[in-house]
């Protein structure tokens, strides 16, 4: 959560480069936002969403040819002016944008009371620059002072240091993502690679306990022990134009379309066809687990439900866990488990808490995720990209789709019994049309009208679309702020029945023809006897389409890759109604996209 940015190295466009960078990780936070500007140190900061800000910048363009930037998700102290980061020390002289918490900063903060200095803030973060200000107080360089701050920091924190005259950054790295993009004659800093993707696509990830100096010559990377640290640059994949809107109204909308290219991606040369074999050659050597067990949050985890559903029907034992559970009441381990963290980002901390959990005790650990080199990749033994490329909406998308796909693809490589996989790669292979399909002939924007104005909404389903359903739900709260709640099909009758009215249209999921499919009908007709307009889902091999009040459509496929199919019906329906609603879609009230705090 929140956005840091950095740059030195551009001269008078510095204020520019930093605005543009600010704008790309928005999606990180928008409580408020605020640069420095030096070597004459210069701070404008502003509560609310980024326009605020560019209002002040406008109004009073402030010069500098190094700086550093902002975007804040609160975690403590409200979104005010007050708040808002760069945070400076008394004089002025030192300012400092962080993402993270400060663990031990009240600790911190009594001992800089004690001494005389007054608080302005109500944050962790403000205690950096006071405690920067001490150490120059006392006579040692900047460099010094930045370090024995840092030697003094608990807790997780990507933070960036500017000091009045003196034209260099001070960052450092530890428990929060930091990365480095190396121009030609200049330096950028983000939180995530968007930050500067306009300036350079070679990028350096830095890891936990890396602490760097730049210069308007280049920058230098030292450890804790202030040891240099070499690390090779990499040139990332995706281009400005990546991050971009493309003419679409929202990331969320252009996200939503971009599916059917994130699926391709995410299976190509993954499978062999004449064999009928998956070939996910970065797990090739993981044997059969005894059992599994997904760790994840949010979107995540629905994505987890619907891996360790299939892993169930496999045979192999498997569940998923909310990763902010599991990291505190952790469930047994038996011999052979592999736990595996589903995470976007990579970075969420709830997950890698996780994670670092099942490690402690042992435990073989595979990461999933989207962002090449984030902490959880690093961290866990093995790694299975899902290559949906970058996703700035904070709702996830396709993300989603690509987890379902890469949960597919990790379970028929580590998975070693004897079967056909033909069927399935074909249905992989043509999923990307049947997305395509899906949103050139979907009827949800046209549903909004008629269901757009309800009391709530409800999705069932059952086995994998129970993951389905609850993401439906997940979906419809989050950008519509409409009261939605996913359940599995069977439990409507012990309790939430109660909660169905003609005002509650219900999404019921259901796709094949098997018993499941034939319970969710009944389902059906239970919330029908009470008045709920009912919504199908479906690929027609039921009745539902016939007894539902409404039709989602989506075409036959494996039974493994409807769930993805009828998800993006549901986006879809989420992004139309919220659309209709006038929400800030890319921006819901109280979020961010990367969770970086427990
Ligand atoms: C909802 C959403 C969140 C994330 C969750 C985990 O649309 O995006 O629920 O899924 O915060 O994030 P990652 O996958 O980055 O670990």
């Amino acid at each position: 959560m929140c956005g840091i940015v950095g740059c030195i190295g551009r001269g008078s466009e510095t204020v520019d480069v930093l605005m543009d960078g600010l704008s790309n990780l928005e999606y990180r936070g928008y409580d408020s936002a605020g640069i420095a500007l030096g070597s004459q140190l210069t701070v404008l900061r502003r509560a609310g969403e980024l326009n605020s800000l560019e209002e002040a910048v406008s109004a009073d363009r402030p010069s500098g040819t190094v700086g550093i930037g902002h975007t804040r998700w609160s975690t403590h102290g409200s979104p005010t002016d007050r708040n808002a980061h760069p945070h400076t020390d008394e004089s002025g002289r030192v300012a400092v944008v962080h993402n993270g918490i400060i663990e031990n900063y009240t600790a911190l903060k009594a001992e800089l009371e004690a001494d005389g200095v007054h608080f302005t803030s109500e944050t962790d973060t403000e205690v950096i620059p006071h405690l920067i200000a001490q150490s120059l107080a006392a006579g040692h360089p900047a460099e010094d002072a930045f370090h024995e701050t840092v030697d003094r920091l608990e807790g997780s924190y990507a933070i960036a240091v500017l000091m009045d005259g003196d034209e260099r950054i001070f960052a450092a790295r530890q428990g929060s993502p930091l990365v480095i993009g190396v121009g030609d004659d200049s330096t950028y800093f983000g939180s995530d690679v968007p930050a500067f993707i306009e300036q350079t696509r070679e990028v350096v990830f830095l890891e936990d306990g890396h602490r760097v100096t730049a210069t308007t010559d280049g920058y230098r990377v030292v450890d804790k022990t202030r040891a240099p640290v070499e690390i090779a640059s990499q040139i990332v994949s995706y281009t400005a134009e990546d991050t971009g809107k493309s003419g679409y109204d929202h990331y969320m909308l252009k996200e939503i379309y971009e599916q059917p290219n994130a699926l391709r991606q995410c299976f190509a040369g993954r499978a062999d066809a004449l064999e009928g074999k998956i070939t996910l050659e970065e797990v090739d050597s993981i044997p059969e687990p005894g059992a599994v067990q997904f760790v994840a949050c949010g979107t995540s985890y629905h994505a987890a439900l619907y891996g360790a559903a299939v892993l169930r029907e496999i045979g192999i034992p498997a569940d998923a866990y909310l990763a902010s559970e599991y990291a505190l009441s952790p469930p047994p381990l038996t011999l052979g488990t592999l736990v595996i963290g589903i995470t976007q980002s990579g970075e969420t901390a709830d997950t890698l808490g996780a994670l670092r959990e099942a490690m402690s005790r042992g435990a073989s650990t595979l990461a999933l995720t989207n962002v090449v080199n984030s902490t959880a990749a690093r961290e866990c033994d093995h790694v299975v990209y899902i290559r949906a490329g970058p996703e700035i909406g904070v709702a996830a998308t396709k993300t989603f789709s690509s987890q379902l796909v890469g949960c597919t693809l990790l379970i028929e490589q580590v998975v070693d019994r004897p079967r056909d996989c033909r069927p399935l790669i074909e249905s992989l292979r043509d999923l990307p049309s049947d997305v395509q399909q899906v949103l050139d002939s979907s009827s949800a924007e046209l549903l909004v009208e008629k269901y757009g104005n309800s009391e709530a909404y409800f999705f069932i389903g059952r086995g994998t679309n129970v993951a389905v359903a609850l993401e439906g739900a997940l979906k419809c709260k989050e950008i519509s702020y409409e009261h939605a709640e996913g359940f599995a099909a069977g439990e409507l009758k012990h309790g939430p029945l109660a909660l169905v009215t003609p005002k509650t249209p219900v999404f019921a999921i259901v796709t094949g023809n098997d018993e499941r499919a034939r319970k969710t009908l009944a389902n059906i007709k239970e919330v029908q006897a009470r008045g709920a307009p009912v919504i199908a889902v479906t690929d027609g091999q039921s009745d539902a389409a016939d007894i539902a009040d409404a039709t989602l459509m989506i075409s036959e496929t494996h039974e493994r890759i409807a769930p993805i199919l009828a998800n993006v019906q549901l986006q879809l329906f989420s992004y139309h109604v919220a659309n209709a609603l006038g929400r800030p879609i890319d921006k819901p009230r109280n979020l961010a996209k990367s969770v970086t705090v427990e």
